[in-house]
């Protein structure tokens, strides 16, 4: 089939990919990995930018994160897996970039100061960690992809990824980096168990390696509408997080399960026993590819091996085009 362009998206190894993850991403990765000649890479330099201090878990979460990758239907033979620490050419391109990159740019980014004060106790007034959005360009710009599939908070990374290719083709009087767009898909947001954003520090997430009892587990502990004593008293489902979770996950029984509640019909406990199964329905062979895959990580190594390669062919030519273009090729 004739691909619509180049993809490439990253994530960084921090831990175990959640459910919200799932919905806001890599759902639609799998769902674009048939029309795009797609790139997906770990972005493990990007996790030394705040957690250079701690690396304890580094490989152990390159490991996971690919487990759920590859659990969740990502097929290494449509699409190229990567490791960004691999391919050397990062760095260097990241450097020659920061030889021009204002630092203005870099400071006015909204990203960077809510980083800076939603990590407050990490010190991460730090070279690399300004540079972030930098190393960010290098990764998209490395591939030349077309387009990028991410979440709206990093959109200001693109757009600076616009202007490092803009300004480096300018200053080299060149045409060497295309202008990348981003792909915003309408992200399903599922919120964590208890009604605030899914987050790891918010102790409210369900993890994809989350064994299917613990994942009903959470569910039964999940707060329902707290005007809902016994089971007849009318429910306002718009205020209820199980009910969220039921638009995501029983589609076709959505308006009975909200006329139910609404004319008291059902009782939470049920209701939620509901959603444990259509979760399931879900989950559980994902988590049975997810510990099959677990049995395989040599297998996993030989997948991003061969990844590697396949993208190290591209990040070297596209050197040797930026060292041409720049006259650092004397020999
Ligand atoms: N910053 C991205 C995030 O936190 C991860 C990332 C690093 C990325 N490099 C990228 C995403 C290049 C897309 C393209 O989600
Ligand atoms: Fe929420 Fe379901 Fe209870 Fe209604 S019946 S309040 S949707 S758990």
């Amino acid at each position: 089939m004739q691909k619509k362009g180049t993809i490439l998206s990253g994530m960084r190894p921090t831990g175990a990919l959640h459910l919200g993850n799932y919905f806001g991403a890599l759902e639609n990765w799998v769902r674009l990995q048939d029309e795009y000649n797609c790139f997906f890479f770990v972005a493990d330099y990007h996790a030394l930018t705040t957690g250079y201090d701690d690396t304890e878990y580094y490989k152990d979460n390159i490991t996971n994160l690919l487990v759920d990758w590859l659990a969740a239907g990502l097929d290494p033979e449509k699409c190229t897996f990567f490791l960004q620490s691999s391919i050397k050419e990062h760095a260097e391109l990241h450097l020659l970039f920061s030889m021009n990159l204002p630092l203005s740019w870099l400071y006015r980014c909204p990203t960077y100061k809510d980083q800076l004060n939603q990590l407050k106790e990490k010190n991460i007034t730090t070279y690399g960690f300004l540079g972030y959005p930098c190393l960010m360009a290098t990764d998209i710009l490395m591939y030349k992809a077309d387009y990028v599939p991410v979440g709206e908070d990093q959109l200001p990374h693109i757009e600076m990824t616009r202007e490092i290719a803009r300004r480096f083709n300018y200053l080299y009087n060149s045409e060497v980096f295309p202008e990348p767009q981003p792909l915003l898909t309408k992200a399903k947001v599922l919120p964590g168990l208890d009604g605030r954003k899914m987050s790891k520090s918010y102790n409210n997430t369900i993890a994809l390696s989350d064994s299917p009892e613990v994942v009903r587990k959470k569910i039964m502990s999940m707060v329902t509408d707290p005007e809902r004593i016994r089971k007849t008293d009318p429910g306002h489902p718009e205020v209820c997080s199980v009910f969220s979770y039921h638009k995501l996950f029983s589609e076709g029984q959505i308006t009975e399960i909200e006329q139910d509640c609404r004319k008291g019909e059902i009782g939470c406990v049920a209701c939620k026993k509901k959603l444990a199964d259509s979760v399931a329905e879900l989950m559980t062979p994902l988590y049975e590819r997810r510990q099959e895959w677990l049995k395989h990580t040599d297998d996993i190594k030989d997948i991003i091996t061969e990844g590697n390669k396949k993208a190290r062919v591209i990040a070297e030519k596209t050197m040797d085009e930026v060292r041409k273009v720049m006259r650092i090729d004397w020999i």
